[in-house]
């Protein structure tokens, strides 16, 4: 059965509390918090201080996905908000190492995501520092959009890289997750996902909760 993560970035943000409080009771295992900075990504989301101000409200994983350039000058500010996990792009930063280095030193566990159009090769040298992977299937930025197929031969290719290094980090998929999309990246070794317009556009998140959960039985 895999994890989810339910992204707020679809969520009710004037009924917030609710929100976050219906997916916690229905058996979401993290949230999954979107930091956009208009520049790595062009919309602007949320910062540090809407970490510190779920974190007393709720007892999930505090998933912490950064499209921000430079990530390094707000790690320490999202660590010590109260993130659990913090998600940094290969993609937005010279220094990978030294941000991942940083996110460890402060507490909380490191995660490096990579976009459709990035090589795993391309990450292979920090995998040994990170708690989990995140592979995007769809390009970041928005939410609603299709799940990119081509994106799971990656996922297997981690699994893969994992077993035989013996490695510790779970595979988070994130992007236009479904109870259809979710099957063939778990079966390929995704092991969370995080899903936003699924969840919260439905009358019922829980049940779409329990979809995703059903399909990777
Ligand atoms: C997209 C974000 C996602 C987003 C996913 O850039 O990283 O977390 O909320 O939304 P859905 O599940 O609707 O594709
Ligand atoms: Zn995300």
């Amino acid at each position: 059965m895999i994890k989810i993560a339910p992204s707020i970035l679809s969520a009710d943000y004037v009924n917030l509390q609710r929100d976050i409080e219906k997916v916690d009771q229905g058996g979401a295992d993290y949230l999954h918090i979107d930091i956009m900075d208009g520049s790595f990504v062009p919309a602007l989301s949320y910062g540090p201080g809407w970490v510190k101000a779920i974190k007393p409200i709720t007892g999930l994983v505090l998933d912490v996905h950064m499209m921000v350039i430079n990530p390094e000058r707000y790690v320490e500010d999202f660590a010590k908000a109260g993130a659990d996990i913090i998600g940094v792009h290969v993609e937005a930063t010279p220094h990978i190492h030294r941000a991942l280095q940083m996110i460890n030193n402060a507490g909380s566990k490191a995660e490096v995501v990579i976009n459709p159009g990035t090589p795993v090769e391309q990450i292979k040298p920090v995998l040994h520092m990170v708690k989990q992977v995140l592979v995007m299937t769809v390009n970041p930025g928005f939410g609603g959009q299709k799940f990119l197929p081509e994106t799971v031969s990656k996922i297997s290719q981690l699994n893969q890289i994992k077993k035989q290094q013996n490695l510790d980090f779970d595979i988070e998929i994130d992007g236009g997750v479904n109870d259809k999309t979710v099957v063939e990246a778990y079966k390929a070794g995704a092991t969370v996902a995080v899903a936003g317009s699924y969840i919260f556009d439905a009358d019922d998140p829980v049940s779409r909760i329990n979809a995703l959960k059903q399909a990777t039985k």
